[in-house]
């Protein structure tokens, strides 16, 4: 039998005891202020659509290949026009740095150091220019709520495109916020503090 080494960095001891996103949860939950972590968990109203989007996900189920050869497994795609070593990007979150102090320039470096696309959030919480120096190398991605100020989103989108950003994506599904969700949820925190 042999004993783990004990690591003294107390995240990392905690991280590599989670075995699921399950686990991962558990511990945000304990060490994260309730409005906080309620924003980042809740969805809009009865939660359905985060019901649903759960439930195909636990339906989908692996199919497993054996006795092949593994020494080299390689799962990077092509993701809107350019090169991801896996086959998903980090999707942009709004107050990112509410959710924790690193917020986006962990996130971009995580994307980064897995060679997958990072996307800056317009309500993210970070700059663009700061994104682009924790992932120079990488690909990052800029998602555009289009303001009613339509030359607000055209300078935004052009400091992404100055600072090589290299997909833009629009979110159009909040022409009126869901009670509960994200973006209520978020304004109504900011007022209460
Ligand atoms: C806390 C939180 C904040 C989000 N903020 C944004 C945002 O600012 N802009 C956006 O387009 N989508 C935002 N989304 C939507 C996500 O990018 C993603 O599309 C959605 O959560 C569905 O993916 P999922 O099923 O993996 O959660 C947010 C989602 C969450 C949970």
């Amino acid at each position: 039998m042999k004993f783990k080494k004990f690591d003294f960095n107390a995240s990392r001891r905690r991280l590599s005891a989670a075995l699921t996103i399950e686990d991962l949860y558990k511990i945000a939950k304990r060490r994260t202020p309730k409005a906080a972590f309620d924003y980042t968990d809740g969805a809009a109203e009865g939660e359905l659509s985060l019901n649903r989007a759960r439930q195909a996900f636990q339906d989908v189920e692996f199919n497993p290949s054996i006795l092949r050869r593994i020494t080299s497994v390689d799962m990077s795609s092509d993701i809107m026009g350019g090169p991801s070593s896996l086959p998903f990007a980090i999707g942009p979150t709004g107050f990112t740095r509410l959710m924790h102090t690193e917020g986006e320039i962990a996130g971009a470096s995580a994307a980064g150091a897995a060679g997958i696309p990072f996307t800056l959030s317009t309500l993210g919480t970070t700059s663009i220019e700061d994104v682009q120096a924790v992932n120079p190398h990488g690909r990052n991605w800029f998602q555009l709520y289009v303001m009613k100020d339509r030359e607000i989103s055209y300078a935004l989108t052009e400091r992404a495109a100055a600072a090589g950003f290299d997909t833009l994506f629009f979110t159009v599904d909040t022409p009126v916020a869901g009670r509960g969700c994200g973006i209520s949820a978020t304004a109504s925190l900011f007022r209460r503090s």
